[in-house]
């Protein structure tokens, strides 16, 4: 596939979801280096640096919209750029397509005149950007002598990443049992196995080696994607698309288990039938729960809110002898609520940073972690990783949600809706949830069919969330609109048009401002429009 170019961007189709991509990596660039640099508290000084392992030119044309955009690495040289308190910040951008290498110059010459950067070999250490024209092998030997400190990876290829890859960077990295200060992304376009793209066709739906050409060599690309070939009997089968890009991505997320404790698969639809996820990797599990809530935020997925109050009530009663004076509590009901708030897919052994901080002393922690495995609530299983045999714990645990919903009435986190094409990302976003706990996210402007009851009307709707902003601080929150009003209704051609009204009260929680915002819906025709909203002293976001 050649290379194609508008200036000095990429030319790459909207379809791809490239778009929405770059925003959203853009965006958790910023959130991710304000947290890990220490913040406004420790005056964000500590060293971290993002590494983009196919950082392209920094910029991409999307062909659909005839727009230039920033790519992700456009996002990280304007975050050095435009934020002068990113001085401990590094950006290292790897590119091994001459071309891309070449134009990625002209962009930051053009773009960024002010943004001091270097190309290898890296002799001036204190640049802002370090640009590397090397395969990966020799990229990885470069990055690894620059004393990175806190560090974000992106391997962003167009099509996959082979393990191989990974792997290099990974086992350079993490040189001790699910070391922290290495974050990974990894992008991949979950559809095209199954439906194809270019020269990537479908993989075949059965195991039994009667393969065509195309075939035989979109399974040897898998090969390289997961570095075996145990995927083969999971993937190679009649399935539906969706259970077997569902066994996918069960499968990569234990792939990159190998080196990571926590693996979060973001679903992004950017298209009917189109699915790709973002695999965000991190061995700390408040580096996990923060891109999470980054996501949900961002997507307007509903948050993860477990009743602590309820839930420790209920863990008295069944273990009293763990009730503790006043408001102390035991560190065995500490440790599994940190892990039910915090851990992604409920995982921990006796190394997790977050329980270390919650008791010091490891025999105590080994005993709570023991506790809550012999009473139910975690579940021993097998290490998700071959590697470090010999230095790993002897046990690893994963939560027993059955007994945490049985026993305290806690259910696990919402599965994560896919941001799709009704909800532009790039227009406010609301979400409609009902009452039977399904729910939908609809953009200004959009309008959706199958949200009605069998008359037109919106009588199953529960509540309307959204996010505001402050028009006078420009402050942000969530408010939930509970009471859906019929305002008005008009005979129309195919029956009634009904305009409802969904209002919320709510107070700046910075300035104190009150705030009042009504959103607009309307059916007709059993189809449910996001017409518009009128806020007073904020807006929607
Ligand atoms: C799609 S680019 C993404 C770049 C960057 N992360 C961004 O968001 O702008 C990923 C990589 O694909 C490579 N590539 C290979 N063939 C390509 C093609 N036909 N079109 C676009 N990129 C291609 C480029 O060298 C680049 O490193």
């Amino acid at each position: 596939m050649g290379l194609e170019f508008h200036d000095d961007a990429i030319v790459l189709s909207g379809e791809t979801g490239t778009r929405l991509k770059s925003h959203i990596v853009g965006s958790y660039y910023s959130t991710w280096w304000n947290i890990t640099s220490g913040g406004d508290g420790l005056g964000f000084s500590l060293p971290t640096a993002i590494v983009e392992l196919n950082a392209g030119t920094g910029l991409n044309f999307i062909s659909d919209t005839k727009e230039v955009i920033l790519g992700s690495s456009g996002h990280a040289i304007e975050l050095k750029a435009s934020n002068p308190k990113t001085t401990k910040l590094r950006i290292a951008l790897v590119e091994n397509h001459p071309e891309c290498f070449s134009r990625l110059k002209n962009v930051l010459r053009k773009r960024w005149p002010s943004i001091k950067w270097s190309e290898r070999p890296l002799t001036e250490p204190s640049m802002d950007v370090h640009l590397i024209d090397a395969s990966l092998p020799t990229a990885v030997d470069i990055i690894q002598s620059m004393s990175l400190g806190n560090s974000l990876f992106f391997f962003d290829p167009l099509l996959y990443t082979p393990w191989s890859e990974i792997d290099r960077v990974a086992r350079k990295r993490l040189e001790r049992y699910y070391q922290t200060g290495t974050e990974f992304i990894v992008f991949l376009f979950t559809s095209d196995w199954f439906r194809g793209r270019g020269e990537l066709k479908p993989l075949p739906t059965s195991n039994d080696g009667k393969w065509s050409p195309d075939q035989q060599k979109a399974i040897e690309q898998c090969d390289e994607l997961f570095g075996n070939q145990n995927w083969r009997k999971k993937l190679l089968t009649s399935d539906s698309i969706g259970k077997r890009m569902n066994n996918l991505v069960d499968l990569y997320k234990l792939r990159l288990h190998t080196w990571f404790r926590y693996v979060v698969a973001l679903p992004f639809e950017p298209k009917k039938d189109q699915m790709y996820h973002l695999f965000m990797c991190s061995n700390y599990e408040d580096g996990a729960s923060i891109t999470k809530k980054f996501y949900v935020d961002f997507t307007k997925n509903s948050k993860y809110t477990p009743n602590n109050i309820q839930g420790y009530a209920k863990f008295i009663k069944h273990h009293p002898a763990k009730k503790m004076p006043g408001n102390s509590r035991s560190i065995e009901w500490k440790i599994l609520w940190s892990i039910i708030q915090y851990h992604e897919e409920g995982l921990c052994d006796i190394e997790c940073r977050g329980l270390f901080r919650i008791e010091k002393n490891q025999e105590a922690r080994t005993q709570a972690l023991k506790w809550l495995s012999s009473e139910g609530y975690l579940r021993e299983i097998k290490h998700l990783t071959d590697e470090w045999k010999s230095s790993r714990p002897d046990n690893f645990y994963e939560l027993n949600w059955e007994k945490i919903g049985t026993n305290l009435g806690i259910e696990p986190p919402p599965r994560l809706i896919p941001l799709s094409k009704p909800a532009d990302p790039f227009r406010p976003i609301i979400l409609i949830v009902f009452k039977d706990g399904s729910q939908v996210r609809m953009s200004q402007g959009s309008s959706l069919g199958g949200l009605t009851d069998e008359d037109g009307m919106l009588t199953n709707v529960e509540r309307v969330e959204a996010d505001i902003s402050c028009e006078v601080c420009g402050t942000n929150r969530r408010v939930i609109a509970q009471d859906i009003e019929e305002v008005s209704s008009d005979e129309q051609e195919m029956g009634p048009e009904v305009f409802y009204s969904a209002k919320s009260d709510a107070v700046c929680k910075k300035c104190g401002k009150d705030m009042e915002i009504d959103i607009e819906l309307i059916t007709y025709a059993y189809n449910t429009d996001f017409h518009n909203y009128n806020g007073s002293n904020c807006k929607l976001v």
